[in-house]
């Protein structure tokens, strides 16, 4: 598994999930089987340059490098246990996006029909679909390599970091969460916004462009709050406003919510 190689990667589940992995996949040259239950979920991948969509298990694992299940939790164990008989190697790597599927789990039933299995859990958000997701990445039985060469697949979906799995419960609050807090933070702005006369279309525009703009100064890597000090003139107006939403709880809300969402 190379990471110039271009791959052949099966892709099972054609959701949310598994639509955006298989369009950044064949967007950055790779070829996708993608095979979901339903015919319904692959009618829009008819004519997608680089994505096969099948029906069949066994054509989706066809010639694959790579394996990657995103179908819903309850449906992975099942699925692992219907690829048995269509695994081609014993050196075949299989990865999941369920959110509750340890590798350990992974490695369990994959090794029921290769002897050393060699399994991965990609975590992605669903902004996946907009190809910037944060996605997580850990892994058993994979060398650091080929580890790293995973990593550098998945960035065709957006940012992809290697946690350690015993971390995965906090980062996938702050990422596969995140994304409906930072929509519920967008959603208070907004009504603010309108409030104070805007129309929501606007508040929303402002807001958005000003996420985006955050998102840009962070890469600078200064911490956020030295960038807070170049914007919060003394005595000014942007002080004011953060007192007072600080008085209001802004800071220990957020640290209940992600550790409320973290709790396993
Ligand atoms: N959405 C997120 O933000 C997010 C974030 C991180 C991880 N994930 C994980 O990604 C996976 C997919 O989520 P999603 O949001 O893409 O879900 P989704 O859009 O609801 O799609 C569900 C997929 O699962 C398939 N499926 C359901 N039951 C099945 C069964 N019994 N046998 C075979 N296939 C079955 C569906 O196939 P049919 O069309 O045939 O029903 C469909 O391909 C889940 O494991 C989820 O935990 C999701």
């Amino acid at each position: 598994m190379e990471k110039e190689n271009t791959l052949t990667v099966a892709v099972l589940g054609a959701g949310n999930i598994g639509s955006a992995m298989a369009r950044g996949l064949a967007g950055s040259g790779h070829t996708v089987h993608l095979y979901n239950r339903g015919a319904a979920r692959l009618e829009s991948f008819g004519s997608m340059p680089g994505v096969v969509p099948t029906q069949s298990l066994e054509d989706a694992l066809r010639g694959a490098d790579l394996s990657l299940i995103c179908v819903e939790g309850h449906a992975v164990m099942p699925l692992i246990g219907a690829m048995g008989r269509f695994l081609e190697s014993q050196s075949v790597v299989v990865g999941s996006c369920a959110a509750a599927i340890s590798t350990e789990e992974l490695s369990e039933a994959l090794g029921r029909f290769v002897s050393q299995p060699k399994v991965f859990r990609l975590l992605p958000n669903i902004a996946a679909t907009a190809g910037k997701s944060t996605n997580l990445l850990c892994a058993k039985g994979i060398g650091n390599s080929d580890l790293s060469a995973l990593q550098s697949i998945f960035e065709c979906t957006g940012t992809t970091l290697i946690v350690e799995e015993r971390l995965f419960p906090a980062a996938m609050a702050l990422s596969s969460c995140g994304i409906a807090y930072a929509m519920r933070y967008v959603r208070a702005t907004m009504s603010a916004g309108v409030q104070l006369g805007l129309s929501p279309a606007v508040a929303e525009a402002i807001t958005a462009g000003v996420l985006d703009g955050t998102a840009a100064l962070l890469a600078s890597g200064k911490h956020p709050e030295e960038l807070i000090d170049t914007v919060t003139t003394p005595g000014g107006l942007t002080i004011r406003g953060l007192n007072a939403m600080e008085a209001a709880g802004f800071t220990p809300s957020v640290i209940a919510g992600l550790t409320a969402a973290a709790k396993v």
